[in-house]
């Protein structure tokens, strides 16, 4: 686990960047997983300045994001498929059957038995299916929840999850309420991939910025591997970059290397 301590968000997001596009130069098919949130959004506009500047070219890359709220339609202003259209795909030059984002909308689903839905259990074999028929996951951007989720495994997720619907906690509705006119319009339901398929990609790239997550960085750098804390998990994974500002570094205690 490589950890990078920058000074500030804006020179994480430059750090990130320049990761992602070495990649990328050196594999134009690259398949590089994604993540939503206020985190990531930074990075994704290094990129669009990379490919607007420096003609980075995105027409082969193939892309599988974290997860989708169940409920929400595509076209809604906040579905993870509105994000990434406005954040990222709208600015480059993406090719469409090249994106991957979990479906959200199931149709009469009873929300009581997921586990055993059909349509739904064919979407997450699917999308499972398809990551694994495009080569695998090269690099996998993540986020982390103030509860220590990655993706919207919250805590107790098996560690050996696989692409499925979960359950989110009150803490995460009420993290990301502030994007809702409420915290009841927040879903209760998310697809997501599973801890085990994120350990399966070659390389994972985690952000953090801001005090507010700097517990939940503590735990999954230095504390046990847990699953209530899922992305301690990422202890376990052959390469792991955690990319952090000074907020978010606060409470470890170990040195890590530190840029800026
Ligand atoms: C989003 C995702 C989540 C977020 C996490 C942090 O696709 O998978 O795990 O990365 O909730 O969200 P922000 O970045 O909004 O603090």
């Amino acid at each position: 686990m490589l950890v990078i301590v920058e000074k500030e968000y804006a020179d994480m997001c430059r750090v990130a960047a320049k990761m992602v596009v070495d990649r990328l130069r050196k594999k134009p098919n690259l398949v590089l997983g994604l993540a939503t949130g206020s985190t990531p959004v930074g990075l994704y506009q290094e990129l669009i300045r990379y490919h607007r500047e420096d003609g980075l070219d995105f027409s082969k890359v193939v892309t599988f994001n974290l997860d989708e709220y169940i409920g929400l339609p595509p076209h809604h202003e906040q579905s993870y498929a509105t994000f990434m259209k406005t954040q990222l795909f709208d600015h480059i030059n993406i090719s469409p059957e090249n994106i991957h984002i979990p479906q959200g909308m199931f149709g009469e689903v009873n929300i009581t038995a997921f586990e055993t839905d059909p349509a739904v259990t064919a979407f997450c074999h699917w999308y499972e299916d398809e990551i694994k028929r495009a080569g695998g996951i090269d690099i996998q951007i993540l986020g982390i929840g103030g509860n220590g989720h990655i993706a919207f495994n919250e805590p107790g997720s098996s560690l050996g999850s696989r692409t499925r619907v979960k359950t989110l906690t009150e803490k995460t509705r009420r993290d990301n309420a502030r994007f809702f006119a409420s915290i009841d319009e927040v879903p209760r339901y998310a697809i997501t991939m599973g801890i085990g398929t994120i350990m399966e990609a070659r390389e994972v790239l985690l952000l953090a910025n801001g005090e507010g997550k700097a517990e939940a960085v503590r735990r999954s750098i230095e504390g046990p591997v847990t699953a209530m804390c899922p992305a301690s998990m990422l202890q376990m994974h052959r390469k792991s970059t955690i990319i952090l500002d000074q907020g978010a570094a606060s409470k470890l205690s170990a040195e890590f290397i530190t840029y800026g």
